[in-house]
């Protein structure tokens, strides 16, 4: 890796458009922070760039459509005289590699997720006419995570990785086969980026890995996933700590009782459940029951009542069948989940679930139909959660920007993760204030700030980071 001064001459302008997950999202960041080392400065706007770079996602088909259709603007740009590197980077690039390059005769570097940390090299490479592909894994021990922090970090919240790869073999997932196994970065690293966030005024830190709760047990030496939330959240400064992603079989009892005890920890938390039958469940490898997960879930509300969770669904996985797909339903209202992201199956490459796809498909109307049935259960119980918030005062609200459609209005997030709307000023961006909301929605909520005025305001705030759910738990409407 390059080590040489920051060259800060606004020369070259770089776009990149990044699909797919949060792992992505901080890919591009670290992209962006080693490519600024080499003067490139960050554009919005692809017609300006000198550099335009594809990170993608290869999850589900429809993402990969995607690249497809981005890499055709960004090429005609090319074909058009515009003078500009054309790059692919993330799992698509991984997955597919050379393919990629005869594909596309105008593209001039593929590099998957473990050539962001050379990326300097790779691209100073096309640039001077090569055409360069990088798909190799990289060693684990040692593996080379970036610490630059991405110069357009914003002011409240910022994701810092704590792992790649992932080394479970859910049968539906590609990313095992994209990024490779798992690597935990060490917690010195974890900490020092963490710091160096909250100097430049993050608030929120949420940690990300493909499947956190499984940091640090490769390593001897190494501290666990628990003891990483305890440390972080006595980094002065972290006012709220979220992760992602969680696996169910993996939530020991030493995270629990981090909801417990650190009240920084947000009252939210993504637990992908992806099927709501122990048939299916098994067929996914997941190794973990509806009942185990359901007791899981106890737990963490026991510990701290409240607790929203979210999750992700899968339906259509081959050989599902309606009494399959009616457990999921049934779980959803169980488990009470204030939101899901839901998803038809999509056979990838390479996985062993495409041999169940093969004897046992879900025929497309069926899995569409009930990917319907299921987002309309969850749009009216996200609707249910919303209203059941009404006339409360929430007051851990991070405000964390502009309202995109509303000028005049400014968008928080509570601990739980609602997302709340109403009139403030953009200075109190990054700040927590207090809300009375007046309507919940299916997606968010409206409110009015509640002031402090003094003593005897109604609004007695206990500060960021209070312990406990703000308002009503869940889904008591
Ligand atoms: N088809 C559909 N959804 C998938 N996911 C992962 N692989 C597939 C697939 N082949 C979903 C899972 C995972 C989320 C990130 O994407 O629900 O949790
Ligand atoms: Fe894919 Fe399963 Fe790993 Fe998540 S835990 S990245 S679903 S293999």
């Amino acid at each position: 890796m390059d080590r040489s001064p920051p060259n800060t001459s606004p020369d070259r302008r770089v776009f990149i458009h990044t699909l797919g997950c949060q792992m992505n999202v901080y890919d591009t960041g670290k992209m962006h922070a080693q490519l600024a080392r080499d003067g490139y400065v960050p554009t919005d706007d692809p017609v300006q760039a000198d550099l335009i770079l594809v990170n993608t996602c290869s999850i589900r088909e429809r993402a990969v459509d995607k690249m497809h259709s981005a890499l055709g603007e960004y090429r005609r740009l090319k074909k058009g005289g515009q003078r500009v590197t054309i790059g692919i980077a993330g799992c698509v690039a991984q997955e597919r590699g050379e393919s990629l390059l005869q594909r596309y005769p105008d593209v001039d570097l593929v590099f998957g997720p473990d050539g962001v940390p050379q990326i300097q090299r790779l691209v100073a490479s096309a640039v001077q006419g090569q055409r360069v592909l990088d798909t190799e894994l990289l060693e684990l021990s040692g593996y080379p995570f970036v610490s630059d922090v991405d110069p357009a970090i914003d002011k409240v919240g910022a994701f810092v990785t704590i792992q790649k790869g992932c080394d479970n073999k859910c049968t539906f997932c590609i990313v095992p086969a994209t990024r490779g196994a798992e690597a935990s970065r060490p917690h010195r690293e974890i900490l020092a980026e963490v710091r160096a966030l909250v100097a430049r005024g993050v608030r929120e830190i949420t940690l990300i890995g493909q499947n956190v709760n499984s940091y640090g047990l490769k390593d001897r030496g190494e501290i666990t996933f628990a003891q990483l939330l305890y440390e972080v959240a006595d980094v002065p400064g972290v006012e709220r700590i979220r992760y992602t992603t969680s696996h169910p079989r993996d939530m020991g009892d030493d995270v629990v009782s981090a909801y417990r005890e650190l009240p920084s920890l947000a009252s939210h938390l993504h637990l992908p459940v992806q099927s709501g039958s122990n048939r299916v469940l098994r067929r996914m490898k997941r190794f973990y029951t509806r009942e185990r997960f359901l007791e899981v879930v106890a737990a963490l509300r026991t510990a701290r009542p409240g607790l929203a969770l979210t999750t992700d669904v899968i339906v259509g996985f081959p050989g599902e069948t309606d009494e399959d797909f009616e457990a999921t339903l049934s779980l959803l209202e169980e488990a009470d989940f204030i939101g899901s992201f839901s998803f038809k199956y999509s056979p990838r490459p390479g996985t062993p679930a495409l041999k169940l796809e093969d004897r046992d498909p879900v025929p497309a109307s069926v899995a569409s139909a009930r990917l319907t049935k299921y987002q309309d259960r969850q749009r009216d119980r996200s609707l249910a959660w919303h209203r059941s918030l009404e006339g409360t005062i929430v007051h851990d609200v991070l405000v964390e920007g502009p309202s995109r459609h509303d000028p005049g209005v400014i968008c928080g997030r509570t601990s739980q993760h609602a997302m709340i709307n109403f009139e403030g000023g953009l200075e109190q961006i990054g700040s927590f204030v207090s809300v009375r909301v007046t309507r919940g929605f299916t997606h968010s909520c409206r409110g009015e700030q509640v002031h402090r005025a003094g003593s005897g305001s109604e609004s007695d705030r206990p500060g960021p980071g209070a312990k406990g759910p703000p308002a009503r738990p869940p889904g008591t409407a």
